[in-house]
């Protein structure tokens, strides 16, 4: 991690492939703490502007001081990308380049009392928007023990997540779960011995699951893509010629652009470049492990 909380992933990718030209509009969807857009910003200068949204109010205030302090014209909304939409029909503007980086920032892992690291001990709540109405802990006090045993599975691909499901149940007869510590543990406890086998800890399918439960994050996604669709069938907020990347993390995300963009392809409104999409050098790797399972997929509208 750096002092700015998180090393944008594919960062040369994403430039060489959005391309802004001096003027452009950049719309970065997941502004985080900045770096993408600081990079594509300064690309769009003399004469650009950069448009920024995130559900996070703190990422968001972060990255609005970082790019005033290098006097990068911006607009800056904590708002969820599923309203795109309205954001950019308020602002009477249009995007030339547009990026999602999904999922989370270093910086929520790092903050104990986020609740989305398994390494520090904190309440259980992985909202990236702390206004939201959903902790973790809610999901795991009160979803049915089938549900439960769905998510940690399928969007977890957590291979115990029945018996990881089953354990929660019996566990919430006891008084509600409350702290992250408290569910690493009872992960550790279903793996048993085979805890040794596993590459990484036990834990991080049970904690990523999760979190994209509590934050809606696949049906956010979701209504991103039908935005794009519509946008790109009829003006809206994509200028023509718009160039959109979506970063994904995780197949479940990764699906569902892949199709979007081959979908508005095959309709001749737009190019899909590199059609397996762009994923990080072992360079990149091995200087931010984050990146590992990260996948640039790029559509430039006709
Ligand atoms: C991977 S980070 C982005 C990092 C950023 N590209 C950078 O260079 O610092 C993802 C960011 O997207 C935000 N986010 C995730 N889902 C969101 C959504 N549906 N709407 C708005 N922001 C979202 C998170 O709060 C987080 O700050």
């Amino acid at each position: 991690m750096t002092d700015v909380g998180h090393i944008p992933v594919l960062l040369d990718e994403v430039l060489a492939h959005l391309r802004p030209e001096p003027g452009s509009v950049v719309l970065d969807l997941t502004l985080g703490r900045g770096g993408h857009a600081l990079t594509l910003g300064t690309a769009a200068m003399p004469g650009g502007h950069v448009i920024g949204v995130d559900a996070d109010p703190g990422n968001a205030e972060f990255a609005r001081k970082r790019l005033s302090d290098s006097n990068l014209p911006c607009t800056i909304r904590h708002e969820n990308f599923a309203r795109v939409g309205e954001v950019m029909r308020e602002l009477d503007m249009q995007a030339d380049v547009v990026l999602a980086d999904l999922g989370v920032a270093s910086v929520h892992l790092d903050q104990a009392e986020r609740g989305f690291s398994m390494m520090a001990d904190g309440p259980l709540d992985m909202r990236l928007d702390p206004t939201g109405p959903t902790t973790a802990a809610d999901v795991l006090n009160t979803m049915p023990e089938a549900d439960l045993a769905h998510l940690i599975r399928t969007v977890g691909e957590e291979p115990l997540g029945r018996q990881i499901a089953a354990k929660i149940a019996l566990q919430r007869q006891q008084g509600p779960m409350t702290t992250t510590e408290h569910l690493r543990s009872l992960v550790l406890d279903v793996y048993g011995p085979r805890a040794r086998d596993s590459r990484r800890h036990p834990a991080t399918r049970t904690f990523m699951a999760l979190r994209i439960a509590v934050n809606d994050e696949l049906a956010a996604l979701d209504t991103l893509l039908a935005r794009i669709r519509q946008a790109a069938h009829g003006g809206q907020w994509l200028a023509p010629k718009a160039r959109v990347g979506i970063i994904s993390f995780h197949s479940l995300e990764d699906r569902p652009v892949k199709r979007c963009f081959a979908e508005l392809a095959a309709d001749g409104l737009g190019h899909v470049s590199q059609r397996s999409g762009f994923v990080p050098s072992d360079e990149e790797i091995d200087r931010n492990g984050r990146a590992r399972s990260a996948r640039l997929r790029i559509l430039e509208l006709a």
